[in-house]
């Protein structure tokens, strides 16, 4: 069986192709999907600043896009001192797909890094029951 695929080393390959001429914060996000594929994203911004996307998004998208909606790990990774933490809606989106016992791995492009649940991200996280009437 072939190794699995580092997915440090993937968030950190698509992080070069950030498109931050506004920024300058280039950051990249790779997951394994449950059926133990990989997909990548990078942060999109654009002139209107709120119509950027983060890289968790492009990477979320992507997996989707191939056919997936659930996942196991992701992996962040960015050029800051220490390692970036996705923001919150980006913790929404990610919860929305993890596996009960996901993790997140943040990471620092100098090899710092830290992992912890997903679940752990995003206490009070919206959820569908909350639409249900009582
Ligand atoms: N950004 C991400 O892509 N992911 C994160 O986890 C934190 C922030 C992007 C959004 C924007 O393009 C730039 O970093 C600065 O906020």
């Amino acid at each position: 069986m072939p190794e699995p695929i580092d997915l440090i080393a993937a968030a950190r390959d698509v992080r070069e192709n950030a498109y931050v001429p506004y920024s300058n914060f280039q950051v990249g996000a790779a997951l394994r999907a449950g059926d133990g594929r990989v997909f990548a994203g990078c942060n999109v911004e654009n002139v209107a600043y709120p119509e950027g996307t983060c890289a968790e998004a492009g990477a979320i998208a992507a997996m989707v896009a191939g056919g997936q909606t659930s996942l196991t790990e992701i992996a962040v990774i960015a050029d800051s001192p220490v390692p970036v933490t996705p923001c919150g809606g980006c913790r929404q989106k990610i919860f929305e797909f993890a596996r009960p016992n996901a993790t997140i791995t943040m990471a620092t492009t100098d090899g710092l890094k830290t992992t912890m649940a997903v679940a752990d991200l995003l206490p009070g996280a919206f959820v569908q029951a909350q639409m249900d009437r009582a």
